[in-house]
């Protein structure tokens, strides 16, 4: 059985991606520090998989902590990487912060892959990297443009990073670039925990619709789009996990036709904000309470994918509707509401 290193592997996609891999024929060992995570999630990916799952407590900004982990597990057959922060807002605030953890930790991983010549690499990357795009659907030849936030930097320079290095090894590796993952694992046992109030769209409207927060606002309906509001590429998590481990078994079974290839990991459906929180009200049969505001600064006004890179070489494409990513997000949160160390989590009070 293969063995594939997942960081982040308590996180909302690392999670996800855990039990598709071991439903999949993998080995899963995590690395993650719960500096924003929970890892009381892996006792939900352990209830769906039927399996144990060994996460190590490691900040991967640490060589040495990083080097013994990969040393007693020299037999991977692949890192998907994950850990990084991800808040758009706070990589602006604290631009240093950002810098420091995301690339020190890709740096400290990548290290060990050519120390170790860890066969393949996975790298989270994100939609960010195109910026404001000119023309759309963008596909992976679209250029990127300058980043909206430091956050946006981390995964564009992420890439370079990865690209510049795989080319110099004998291991080989892709990019995926995000679009907006939202929805939960059907089995409402794992889903997004957001720390403190949430930035993304799902889950504030989410929280709102539970009473956690009081009202949502909308950032923004004088765009240029078909209601005013901005237009995103949602991409339900469990679609995002299972290409994850396609992009593993093409590397695996040698596929690939170049060291390092990026894909769009995205639905090809644009969709509003205000659909968005349309198909959330539709699904939850409850109005949602909310308020239309100012535009928020760094946001992209209209991006969705070309998706048909992963779909040809991958062999993978998107299946759950914008509706079934709603629904899957409520029930999450239904679900976490009389959990006290998931609420401790999204207070921020972690363990
Ligand atoms: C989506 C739309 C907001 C909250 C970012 C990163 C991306 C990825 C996902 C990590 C925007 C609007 C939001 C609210 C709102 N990160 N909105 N009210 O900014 O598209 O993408 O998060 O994987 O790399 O860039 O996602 O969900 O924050 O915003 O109106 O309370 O929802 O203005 O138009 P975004 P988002």
């Amino acid at each position: 059985m293969k063995k594939i290193l997942v960081t982040g592997g308590c996180g909302y996609i690392g999670s996800h991606t855990i039990v598709d891999l071991v439903q999949h024929g993998y080995e899963v060992i995590s690395i993650d520090n719960n500096s924003r995570s929970s890892s009381r999630i892996l006792e939900g990916v352990e209830r769906i998989v039927g399996k144990s799952i060994k996460n190590y407590k490691v900040d991967l900004c640490n060589y040495d902590d990083t080097y013994a982990v990969i040393q007693e597990n020299a037999d991977l057959a692949g890192i998907i990487h994950f850990a990084a922060y991800k808040s758009v807002g706070e990589s602006v605030e604290q631009p240093l912060l950002y810098f420091e953890n995301n690339l020190l930790s890709l740096i400290n991983l990548l290290k060990c892959v050519d120390e170790f010549k860890i066969p393949h690499f996975v790298f989270s990357s994100s939609c960010t990297v195109y910026g404001n795009p000119d023309i759309i659907p963008v596909t992976e030849e679209t250029p990127p443009k300058p980043a909206e936030s430091p956050y946006g930097y981390t995964k564009q320079m992420g890439e370079q990073i990865v690209s510049e290095t795989i080319k110099h090894s004998v291991s080989t590796a892709i990019l995926l670039r995000y679009f907006n993952p939202v929805g939960a694992h059907p089995s409402g046992l794992i889903g997004e925990l957001p720390v403190g109030k949430p930035q993304n769209l799902v889950p504030a409207i989410t929280q709102t619709a539970i009473g956690k927060i009081q009202q949502l606002t909308v950032f923004g309906t004088d765009y240029p789009t078909r209601d005013g509001s901005c237009v995103r590429d949602f991409i339900h998590v469990c679609d995002l996990a299972h290409a994850h481990t396609l992009a593993l078994d093409y590397l695996i079974s040698l596929k690939n036709f170049s060291p390092c290839e990026v894909y769009n990991l995205g639905t090809g459906n644009g969709v509003t904000v205000l659909e968005a929180i349309h198909a959330f009200e539709r699904v939850s049969g409850q109005k949602l309470n909310y308020q239309l505001g100012p535009r928020r600064a760094g946001d992209v006004v209209a991006i969705y994918a070309n998706n048909d890179k992963a779909r040809d070489f991958l062999g993978w494409e998107a299946n759950f509707s914008l509706d079934e990513m709603m629904k899957t997000a409520w029930q999450w949160e239904q679900n976490i509401r009389s959990d006290e160390d998931f609420y401790a989590t999204q207070k921020g009070e972690l363990n």
